[in-house]
């Protein structure tokens, strides 16, 4: 698992630019699905079909997307203004190491303020020297994210940039390389622009149709000083969803992955969130309406650029997942 993990947390692949994720993706599944496809917003959409012709359609989703700081404009010494794409904290970033898709890397800074900082005090260093060195390394638009990284933190934790959700990813592609044959059809789906609103969760499960919608995603901490909520401990198995912002889990299948996880022997978490969301938001109100549930990661530091997970709760997660798909 750790081995695709890294190759899934090293592309860049912020919102709306999230080819270069799939790519990597599409080598490590092509042999485990029937079908592969990239729909016009760039979802990758991979079908296993079920040996069940009466079966059902379960779609996962596991976002590609990493949010990142856009181009705004150019101060004359050669700085980058930018604006934030997705959920980026101020604090967090200050002095953070960034990457473009071109390769060019910079420096996140924030000018000198009387009070609260905002995204229109941040400026990125490149080096540039002039607003025409400047422009010439990056274009009006161009996106940045926290620069790659993977490192252990101990035994069992991982810490990287791009974990929300590429830790997902790894689960799903892990998933389709060992279940084998099921009764119900896979259909597994790295969407795009979850960070900016679940967009492309929204059009492939209008598209696919499902049955089931399973949201994989991360979860935030309460294992940290002063921090209690939500009620979610790294290492203590992956979470069940209950609620968050953008859905409701269904209860009944809620109750049905709670206790594979049980018939897995594996350790899970309720989770209530009091925050946030996940693509299940977009897959519930699809069409005439689908039953959802997510799977989560639990996740210190999300959306900080050291984003850490504990690699048993992938675990935990996998072996849960393998019972839904071979009850
Ligand atoms: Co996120
Ligand atoms: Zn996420």
């Amino acid at each position: 698992m750790f081995d695709i993990l890294k190759k899934v947390l090293k592309p860049v692949g912020p919102s709306g630019l999230e080819e270069p994720v799939a790519a990597a993706i599409r080598v490590e599944v092509k042999d485990y699905v029937d079908t592969m496809e990239t729909d016009a917003m760039g979802n990758l959409i991979c079908v296993k079909k079920g040996t069940d012709p009466n079966g059902k359609k379960i779609m996962f989703s596991a976002h590609m997307d990493h949010i990142g700081f856009i181009v705004t404009g150019y101060e004359k010494e050669g700085f980058l203004r930018v604006t934030n794409v997705g959920g980026i904290g101020i604090d967090v970033s200050l002095t953070r190491h960034v990457v473009f898709a071109n390769g060019v890397e910079g420096v996140v800074v924030c000018e000198p303020v009387q009070g609260a900082k905002a995204m229109k005090n941040l400026f990125v260093d490149i080096g540039a020297e002039s607003k025409e060195e400047a422009e010439k390394k990056v274009q009006l638009g161009d996106v940045a994210v926290y620069a790659p990284d993977c490192f252990r933190l101990g035994e069992n934790r991982v810490a990287s940039p791009a974990m929300d959700d590429r830790c997902a990813c790894a689960l799903l592609v892990k998933l389709l390389q060992t279940v084998g044959e099921t009764k119900d059809t896979v259909i597994a789906v790295f969407s795009v622009q979850e960070e900016v609103g679940c967009r492309g969760a929204k059009v492939a499960s209008f598209a696919m149709e499902p049955d089931v919608g399973i949201a994989l995603d991360v979860t935030a901490w309460g294992d940290t000083p002063e921090v209690k909520l939500p009620a979610i401990k790294l290492g203590e198995g992956c979470a069940v969803k209950v609620m968050d912002r953008a859905s409701i889990s269904n209860p009944a299948l809620r109750d049905e992955l709670l206790a594979c996880g049980e018939a897995a022997g594996v350790k899970t978490q309720r989770e209530v969130l009091p925050f946030g969301g996940t693509d299940a938001g977009a897959m519930q109100t699809s069409r005439g309406g689908i039953p959802v549930c997510t799977i989560s990661i639990p996740c210190r530091y999300v959306h900080s650029a050291c984003e850490t997970i504990d690699m048993r709760d992938m675990d935990a997660a996998l072996k849960l997942l393998t019972a839904y798909l071979k009850k």
